[in-house]
């Protein structure tokens, strides 16, 4: 495995040919290639990679909030998504395995790259405003079977505090127009386009037409897929994450946003976020907690 480093980025390639790039600012995975050369990842043209906003694109983490904090909440005063997207995080290290889970051949082996964020890493603004000794530590583990990301979550405080995650995962598609979902049937969503109101999933395979942002609750199903004419194209599958939001802002939203390019990019882009949002998880004191994906790549 080659693994290459710099002030900003770690890149981690497989002998195979797949490759993971991760930025320190926010542990963001900003490319996860396949051994031909192609993306799986969507990242905007006009992402800001220099640590001066989050990350447009790529797997940005959500956390201690997901949305706009709730004014009756202790994380009232952090920005929109919480401070784990935009602070920066330290590089703790790799470990290279001959066969990890789910490896199904000899030779299947990978990389894990371990990034850490603690309080001390926060700026003086965010400590303020979240007050708790935590450590989290970000494991991105690359193998020809898929893309792992997992976020271990400890409270090194001694009192309670309460928290939502979310892998905010641009996925990288040919053609929205063509593409459907599935896994979400019977699902309860809440419709942020429409008021916030909640839904329940009615279809089996779910286009995607217009402006779409949904967090889908209490999923049973462990895997969500995307399709492209009828095609498999990814399978996410989540861990001890009971919710997944999907989102695509269309022409109009996108175009509202200062660093989404090109300005037609949300024709070759859809989130498929797994996280824990729709209630909070409530860690004590000396607790740890731990969920993660896999993606796999379906070419
Ligand atoms: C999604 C939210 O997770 O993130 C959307 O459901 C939001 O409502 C989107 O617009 C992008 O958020 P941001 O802060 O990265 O522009």
């Amino acid at each position: 495995v080659d693994i290459a480093q710099d002030n900003s980025t770690v890149t981690a390639k497989l002998p195979s040919g797949e490759s993971v790039s991760v930025l320190l600012y926010g542990a963001t995975v900003t490319s996860w290639k396949n051994a031909d050369g192609s993306d799986n990842m969507w990242l905007s043209e006009k992402a800001s990679l220099d640590g001066s906003k989050p990350v447009r694109g790529g797997i940005p983490v959500v956390f201690p909030v997901f949305g706009p904090p709730p004014s009756d909440h202790a994380t009232s005063s952090l920005p929109q998504h919480g401070f784990a997207r935009n602070s920066r995080w330290e590089y703790l290290g790799k470990s290279t395995s001959e066969s990890p889970p789910g490896a199904t051949a000899a030779g299947d082996g990978g990389v894990k790259l371990d990034f850490g964020l603690s309080n001390a890493n926060l700026s003086d603004e965010f400590k303020k405003a979240w007050p708790h000794e935590f450590g989290l530590v970000y494991s991105v583990t690359l193998t020809k079977i898929g893309l792992h990301t997992s976020l271990n979550v400890r409270n090194e405080g001694s009192g309670t505090f309460e928290f939502q995650v979310l892998l905010h995962t641009y996925l990288r598609i040919a053609d929205i127009s063509k593409t459907s979902i599935t896994g979400l049937m019977d699902v309860s969503y809440t419709d942020k386009v429409l008021n916030a109101t909640t839904h329940t999933e009615s279809n089996a395979s779910l286009s995607i037409s217009g402006e779409v942002d949904r967090v889908y609750a209490s999923i049973p199903q462990d895997t969500t897929s995307v399709l492209i004419d009828n095609k498999p194209r990814f399978d996410v599958v989540r861990d001890n994450f009971p919710d997944t939001v999907i989102w695509n802002p269309s022409k109009e939203k996108a175009a509202g946003m200062k660093d989404f390019a090109p300005a037609d990019g949300w024709k070759n882009m859809i989130c498929v976020e797994v996280g824990h949002v729709n209630s909070w998880v409530k860690l004590e004191g000396g607790e740890g907690w731990e969920a993660g994906q896999v993606i796999k790549s379906l070419l």
